[in-house]
């Protein structure tokens, strides 16, 4: 529907902002009214190629290109006083994950929301969680929500297909440090996967967290991580996650007591318990008895192109007022308080319980930030990210 053009700025036109540079172009209901990068060159040839204006600073932006909406694609820490900034000013808001780097900056992203909510009720603040719009995610989704598997027993997700060399860490100077970035494959690779979790079980009740630091690559930040959590209902979650394996293992396992469910290589397979694990357990007498079980293929389609731009077009759709978000901005919150809680567990050599506490986890990294001596090489090595998404 195109009831009318939403005027729409972007800020940071790096790897990920130029695809949301093309997207924004190409929708009907949008006119990108400007593009904003600190590199003047970055800007000066997106506006050209976009027929934007471009600006250089944000505030700039959004003093003088008449923006009604923004799209923030910059590094993680400006996430948080871009968009206080913006809903502050009314103007509508799609931030890239992660939300902040900690969960202090997404609560006051989240109190800034609201706030700017009480003289701009139709404000809308969205995420770019672009992996809930993936057929197979909503699928299982649906499975578990339907309670086909029952009461879960056990999650376990091992994503190592995010390999990076050092090349690939050397490409942008605020990579991989705990000043620039805030953390590594928690913070930039795998809050979609933090958030796809969270998204289908919840957030457990504890953490507990083993990070290895710049273990394979030349890092200051995390480059292989385990966490193991426990939720509420007894279910134990096992995420397992590398950048430095290949070939690397993309695998969710899911566990209940009717049957498991594994997503692997794009196609979801169950086994199907003929009755609860749990009343077998308890009633048979057979000390090496079985469930028995049916394996099942479930037709589930490949993932649609594009979503980044459904993402985005959902979200220009409820800020012209027919749409609901992919995820809302409070989304934000629960993947990164996983990620800190790994982080935070691993630190102490302790389990962490979760709502974890804030200050004690910026304090971690304010000191982290402090002491770094990085010296990073830097060299173009013209990052393509349309390789970067999850395999
Ligand atoms: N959703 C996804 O699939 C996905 C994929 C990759 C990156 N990202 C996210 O997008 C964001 C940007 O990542 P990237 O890989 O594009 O980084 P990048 O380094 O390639 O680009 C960032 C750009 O922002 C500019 N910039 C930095 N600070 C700025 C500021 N204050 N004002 C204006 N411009 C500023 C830089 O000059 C650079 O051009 C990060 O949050 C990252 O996690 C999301």
């Amino acid at each position: 529907m195109t009831d009318r053009k939403l005027k729409v700025g972007l800020i940071g036109l790096g790897n990920m902002g130029s695809g949301h540079a093309r997207d924004l172009t190409a929708m009907e209901n949008v006119e990108l009214v400007g593009v904003c990068d600190l590199v003047k060159e970055k800007a000066d040839k997106f506006a050209a190629s976009c027929g934007s204006t471009a600006y250089y600073d944000y505030r700039d932006l959004f003093a003088n290109s008449g923006l009604e909406a923004v799209v923030i694609a910059v590094p993680h820490f400006d996430h948080t006083p871009i968009t206080i900034d913006a809903l502050g000013k009314g103007i509508h808001v799609m931030c890239e994950k992660p939300v902040s780097v900690h969960v202090n900056d997404a609560k006051k992203m989240d109190a800034a929301y609201a706030e700017a909510k009480k003289k701009y009720p139709n404000l809308i603040y969205g995420l770019m969680f672009m992996e809930r719009t993936y057929p197979n995610f909503i699928k299982i989704k649906d499975i578990l929500d339907g309670g086909e598997l029952g009461q879960l027993v056990r999650a376990t997700w091992i994503n190592t297909a995010w390999f990076r060399s050092q090349a690939y860490f050397n490409s942008g100077g605020w990579r991989a440090t705990w000043a620039g970035e805030g953390g590594g494959i928690l913070t930039n690779q795998c809050p979609h996967n933090l958030d796809m979790y969270q998204w289908l079980f919840g957030l457990p009740e504890k953490v507990s967290g083993f990070a290895h630091i710049g273990k394979y690559h030349d890092i200051e930040v995390e480059d292989e991580v385990t966490g193991y959590f426990e939720h509420a209902n007894g279910m134990v979650g096992h995420f397992i996650v590398s950048t430095a394996e290949t070939p690397g293992t993309n695998r969710l396992e899911i566990v209940g007591e009717h049957g498991r469910l594994i997503y692997e290589n794009g196609k979801i397979t169950m086994n199907r318990n003929r009755m609860s694990m749990f009343k077998f357990l308890r009633e048979t007498t057979e000390p090496f008895g079985n469930v028995e079980s049916w394996h099942t293929e479930i037709p589930s389609q490949p993932n649609i192109p594009g979503p980044h731009r459904q993402v985005m077009e959902r979200w220009v759709d409820t800020i012209i007022g027919h749409g609901t978000l992919i995820a809302e901005g409070h989304e934000g919150l629960n993947s990164v308080m996983l990620a800190n809680a790994i982080m935070l567990s691993s630190h102490k050599t302790q389990a962490v319980t979760l709502p974890l506490d804030g200050d004690e986890y910026e304090a971690i990294l304010k000191e982290r930030a402090a002491k770094s001596r990085f010296v990073k090489a830097v060299a173009d090595v013209g990052v393509d990210m349309s390789k970067s998404f999850s395999k």
